[in-house]
């Protein structure tokens, strides 16, 4: 047991029906059917061939994309192939998550072989717009139709998905209610890690935000600029990008109208007010990169010109964030500074991992694209831990008790009816 939840070492597997969920999201190529990271995938193969190599009967559930912006919105099918090679060992799929078709393959296992469901999110209640309108609590949730069917299936309920611990759906705090419940390794090394850093974080602290996923980063800022938690915040991305926008700054015309499509102007009120109130706190970008004719541009603000999109900060922003990233303690980093996939809008992110991996303070980094990034340009072993989990960490960050840490101590309980 560690922190009020049951690890794998205290698990009675063999001959068991395990329901393992587990965050396997990755950024999905639909032309090529191909995954375009694999990190999380790798992440969770651990605990996967542990069950098992301990006999279980292993059920795999996973969600792909986002129902809110359809992002990645995608089946589990390419997953499968990617398992089985990591596994090296047959890993079965099936189009169901929890209709006939799954439930006769999940009676069928033999102990030790693995079935991997299509995504989750297919039914309406595991969706987070479902989520964030009814607020089911995890009673409520253990009466879905995804744990009604499931659950009499299985003996034990495991949850390797610290990434989607800030989520509150069935397929990741239902099943604690009536199955007895554990951690898996990956959820293991990436809760304690993080809990055990977050008692006492040497200082100063700085968090490094940035990326395209913001909804997170507004909720935690208040709570940690709040507590003192962080000493300063350097903003990249689409952060970055709303705060300057909140402040009136000029960003372009085109990196507007993607804040407004891309429904996060939302945030410009809750950026202004903070930086109204923590403006000495908070770093924002001095100048901003695009590209035009496939080639980088550069402005300081002022002078951007009006129509561009901004793509990546500057080169005088992430020489200023490289000297904080260097004095700091601590660092917690979710999200890259822009479009580092492309080449010409690399470089700020390409800056600040660099002084990631030079800095002696001790760094976290969340989030698929943070460590897409660390792993592209070679620099894994030189960061102190990728937490494979983006908004997760920072829900956590915030001190928030996360949905799923609270379902697992009680399912720690609950014994199989
Ligand atoms: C993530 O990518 O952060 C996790 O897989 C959770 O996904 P979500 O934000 O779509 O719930």
């Amino acid at each position: 047991m560690e922190f009020g939840i049951r690890t794998l070492d205290e698990a009675e597997l063999a001959g068991k029906t395990v329901l393992c969920r587990v965050d396997i999201n990755q950024p999905v190529d639909r032309a090529s059917e191909s995954l375009r990271s694999i990190n999380r995938i790798r992440a969770c193969v651990p605990t996967v061939r542990e069950l098992s190599d301990r006999g279980a009967r292993v059920v795999l559930l996973a969600h792909q994309g986002s129902d809110i912006e359809y992002q990645n919105y995608y089946t589990t099918r390419p997953h499968r192939a990617v398992l089985e090679q990591l596994l090296e060992r047959p890993v079965q799929w099936i189009d169901d998550v929890c209709g006939p078709a799954a439930r006769e393959k999940i009676r069928g296992l033999k102990d030790g072989e693995i079935l991997l469901l299509d995504n989750v999110r297919f039914l309406a209640e595991e969706q987070t717009l479902f989520e964030m309108k009814l607020r089911l609590t995890h009673e409520q949730q253990a009466k879905t139709l995804l744990v009604e069917k499931l659950a009499p299936l299985a003996d034990l309920y495991v949850c390797d998905a610290f990434a989607a611990a800030h989520r509150d759906q069935p397929s990741l705090c239902g099943f604690e209610q009536v199955l007895p419940s554990y951690m898996g390794r990956l959820f293991q090394k990436e809760y304690c890690t993080v809990s055990r850093l977050m008692e006492m974080p040497d200082r100063p602290c700085l968090f490094v935000l940035g990326g395209a996923k913001v909804s997170d980063a507004f909720g935690m800022l208040p709570v940690v600029l709040s507590k003192g938690i962080a000493d300063r915040v350097v903003t990249g991305g689409l952060v970055g990008n709303i705060f300057l926008a909140a402040l009136g700054r000029d960003i372009g015309s085109g990196s507007r109208s993607f804040l407004e499509r891309s429904n996060n102007s939302q945030y410009l009120e809750a950026a202004k007010a903070l930086y109204e109130r923590y403006g000495d706190k908070i770093l924002l970008p001095r100048d901003l990169a695009w590209v035009e004719d496939g080639c980088r541009k550069e402005a300081h603000l002022g002078e951007i010109p009006g129509d561009i999109t901004s793509t990546d900060i500057g080169s005088a922003t992430a020489e200023a964030y490289r000297r904080e990233i260097l004095r700091a303690k601590t660092v917690f980093v979710n999200g890259p500074m822009g479009v580092f996939e492309q080449e010409s809008s690399a470089a700020g992110t390409k800056t600040v991992w660099q002084a990631l991996a030079d800095t002696e303070g001790f760094t976290v980094l969340g989030g698929g694209d943070s460590i897409t990034a660390t792993e592209s340009y070679g620099l894994t072993q030189r960061m102190g831990y990728l937490c494979t989990g983006g908004g997760a960490l920072i829900r956590f960050l915030s001190g928030e008790e996360l949905p799923v840490v609270r379902a697992l101590r009680h399912g720690a309980d609950v014994t199989k009816q």
